[in-house]
């Protein structure tokens, strides 16, 4: 059975069972390998991705489940130019990424969270963040990293983020 969505801006039909894990479909057929799998049952965040905008756990998300929809992944966090996402750019300055095998799925669980909150406190980033697990346990380097591109630190204008490859401004 076939499903159709956006992903990264591109419009994409894949045959597979409905029921399989939009993760999977993402790594196997799509071949967008950014996407990381850790545990498979909505625990570590490894997974995270954009559906209409908002974080959700691929590894739990039938394929079914975003026909017509707008899916984003790590892939399509930059803009189309290649400028890096400003999280991007803070993960970098701030030295964020450590083995890295979370980090897809904490950038895009934070770039989540500025479009929909653009100036968080600490409690609400905690709050949004708590799921993604990094064993590497560098959650205050991520905490500053977000801090630093909200909308307090940056302005308005430094802040975008990227669905299906839009850059909303
Ligand atoms: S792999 Fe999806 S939450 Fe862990
Ligand atoms: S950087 Fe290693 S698990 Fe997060």
């Amino acid at each position: 059975m076939s499903t159709s969505f956006w992903i990264n801006g591109e419009q994409q039909t894949v045959d597979v069972d409905p029921s399989k894990p939009l993760l999977w479909v993402i790594r196997e057929q799509l071949a967008l390998t950014g996407t990381k799998f850790g545990c498979g049952i909505s625990q570590c965040g490894a997974c995270t991705v954009h559906i209409d905008g908002q974080a959700m756990r691929s590894c739990v998300t039938p394929v079914s489940a975003v026909e017509g929809r707008q899916v984003t992944t790590i892939e399509g966090l930059a803009q189309a130019s290649g400028e890096l996402h400003p999280l991007q750019q803070a993960w970098i300055e701030h030295q964020v990424p450590q083995c890295g095998y979370c980090q897809s799925g904490q950038l895009m669980s934070a770039s989540a969270l500025l479009a929909n909150n653009p100036n968080p406190t600490d409690t609400e980033i905690d709050a949004a963040m708590q799921g993604n697990i990094c064993r590497c346990g560098m959650y205050g380097r991520i905490r500053k990293a977000i801090k630093q591109t909200s909308v307090a630190s940056q302005g308005e204008e430094q802040l975008f983020y990227s669905v299906a490859g839009v850059t909303h401004e």
